[in-house]
This record gives structure tokens, sequence and C-alpha cells, in this order.
């Protein structure tokens, strides 16, 4: 007989139960069922809430081979930092794909981070040069530290630093992040400071404008962003695209939200052709991903819905292996 429980997983236990290493490799899976058409992953729904300042994300999936359903509920809201409360939060319920059962409900927020960071960490551990072992991140908040954690699972790295808009923001980061990986991390003072000698750069900001200079930026670095998701929203410089090796989580998505890429394109700078390849299909083998070692490549994601399902999906095995969450009736 099948588990007839419902499981709830708090943020603790989603941390517990999916480990950074771990969630790389579903990523990786993740995106190569989605190129593999073996996914059903309509497109979100956007729900801006003017009046409140927020928006809401409705994202839906469903695996074919994986049997199984998810749909996360993710709000945004710009003015929660001043109320001690997260830009992010989120809920994540997960069915079975065979018979409809809810299977378990989780904090979405913890999930969101660490699978975005994943992502982050897959398309490093695909494009970015094998002796990469310095990053540079922008954007101190949730999702700037699961994008080093991500980094630092996949190359050897041995110093990092952080610029934020906000010192205090860079400075708990500093303190935060270089206890929790033993590493040297340390808080710039300037965006082109933060780029000095960095071989892997993340962006995760809220910025809605470029977050540092193309000309700072060294012959051959690896590039992650994940923060813009509106079409005229970016982190990125356009020259630094268009000089770029493009890689993107999903097409399609891209093509609707991706500021990074729609305002060149709108621009005129490059084309849609210039989106090289989804990261599914580097992991595939269908394209290949850096080509030399004075390449720059960028990763380019807003957040696709599979990555929610192929993570649930592993937090809640795993908590049934070890234990974790709590029973509900239902
Ligand atoms: N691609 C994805 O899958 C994905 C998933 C989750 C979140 N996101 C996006 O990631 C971004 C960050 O999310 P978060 O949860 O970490 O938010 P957060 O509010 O916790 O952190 C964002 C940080 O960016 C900083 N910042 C803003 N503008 C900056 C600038 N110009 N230079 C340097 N720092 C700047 C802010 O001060 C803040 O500390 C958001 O835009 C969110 O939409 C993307």
């Amino acid at each position: 007989m099948p588990h007839s429980k419902l499981f709830y997983l708090s943020s603790a236990d989603v941390r517990r139960a999916l480990p950074m290493s771990d969630a790389v490799d579903a990523m990786k899976q993740a995106f190569a069922e989605l190129s593999a058409g073996q996914a059903i992953v309509p497109q979100r729904i956007h729900m801006p809430l003017r009046h409140a300042g927020g928006d809401v994300l409705f994202m839906p999936a469903a695996g074919i081979d994986t049997g199984q359903i998810t749909m996360k509920i993710i709000t945004l809201f710009e003015g929660n930092h001043a109320k001690g409360l997260p830009f992010i939060q989120a809920i994540v319920v997960l069915l079975d794909g065979e018979d409809g059962r809810p299977l378990a409900i989780m904090d979405g927020a913890s999930l969101t981070a660490i699978r975005t960071g994943a992502a982050s960490g897959a398309a490093t551990d695909l494009l970015a040069r094998e002796d990469a072992e310095s990053v540079a991140i922008f954007g101190a908040g949730a999702q700037g530290q699961t994008q080093l954690e991500a980094v630092c699972a996949v190359r050897p790295i041995v110093r990092a630093s952080v610029f934020d808009q906000s010192t205090l923001a860079a400075v708990e980061f500093e303190n935060e992040m270089s206890e929790r990986l033993g590493i040297p991390v340390t808080a710039a003072s300037t965006a082109s400071g933060n780029l000095a000698g960095a071989d892997i750069v993340c962006t995760a900001t809220t910025s809605e404008t470029p977050v540092f200079d193309d000309a700072d930026l060294a012959p051959g670095v690896h590039i992650n962003a994940v923060g813009s998701y509106k079409p005229h929203v970016r982190e990125i410089p356009a020259e630094t695209v268009v000089r770029s090796r493009v890689v993107v989580d999903e097409i399609s998505a891209i093509l609707e939200e991706a500021g990074d890429l729609l305002m060149p394109m709108h621009d005129g700078l490059i084309s849609r052709d210039h989106i090289r390849a989804e990261l599914g299909e580097i992991v595939l083998g269908q394209k290949v991903g850096r080509h030399d070692d004075a390449e720059i490549t960028f990763f380019k994601s807003v957040g696709v819905a599979i990555q929610d399902l192929a993570a649930a999906g592993r937090i809640l095995a795993n908590a049934h292996r070890d234990g974790l969450g709590i029973e509900l009736e239902r």
C-alpha cells in the first residue's frame, strides 16, 4: 500500500534533505528531461500585485518519467526587507502523477534558493574553465548565498568576493559565507573591485540595470545571471551578452521574460540565434559548451518549474530515507 499520509517539510527539513551536490545532479537531470520533451511545463502565470508592490508566480510541472506533479506558488514583495521578511516566500505542493494523490507540502523559499543555485552549479560545471578558482557574487541575498555554495560544489574555489548596494548585506554575507564554506569571502566596495581576478561571476540581484561594466570582465570568465525575470529588467550589459556564448535554462521562457537577452534583441544587437543552447542540450551531449579558455560563457536562467519538480521529488525521497518531516492526516 503506498503512503496515504501527507508530509509537511519545513525550511530546515528541505535544507537537510537536499544537499547542494545532490541538487546540482538533480538539476542536470531535470534540464535534460526538459530539453528531451520528457516533462510537461506550461508557461508560468505571472500575477503582478501593483497595489502591494509584489508579484506572484504560479509554476506547475509534471514529469513523464518521474511520475510526479508539482505546483509552486512563489511571492516576491519589494517592501519585505523593511518589514523583516524575505523578498521571496513560497510553498510547493507535490502530488503523485499516476493517481493524483497529494504527497507533500514543503517550504518553497529554501527549495527555490537551493535549486536556483544548483542550476548555476550545473551550468558552471558544464561551461566554466576547469581551472576556475575564484568567484565574484553580485547580490548578497538569499540567492547570492546559494549561487556561491553551488559554484563551490563543482569547482575547487579558493576565494570569493561579494558586492551589494547594501554594505550591511555584503558584510553579513562575508561573515556568514566564509564561516560556512571555509574559504576567504570578501565584501568588495565597488563593482569593478568585485570583478578583479574573478573566474566565475554570479549575478543574483534585484537590480533593473546592469550591475557591472563589460570592460571590467577578465577573458574566459563564466557568468551565471539569475536575477532578472522581466522583459524590461537586466543585470548584464549588452556588450557582454554580444561577445558571450549564451546558454539558457529554457528558450521559450527566456523569450518571454529575460530582459538580459530580450533588450539586446530588441535593440538589434543580437538575434534569437545568439542563444546557442539550452543547458539540457549540453547535458544530453547534443550541443557543445565552452570552446576555448578565452571565451566568455554566459548562463541565463529565469527559473523553470521542472527545477521545482526535480528538487521536490528528491527532497521527499531523501526525507523518507532520513525520517524528516511531519506526517499529516488527509
Ligand atoms: N532565475 C531563477 O530561477 C530565480 C529564482 C529565484 C530568485 N530569482 C531572482 O533573484 C533575485 C535575487 O533574489 P533574492 O531572493 O536573493 O533577493 P534578496 O532581496 O534577498 O537579495 C537581492 C540583493 O540584491 C541587492 N542589489 C540590488 N541591486 C543591486 C545592485 N545594483 N548591485 C548589487 N546588489 C544589488 C540587494 O541589496 C539585495 O541584497 C531576484 O530578482 C529574484 O527574482 C531568480
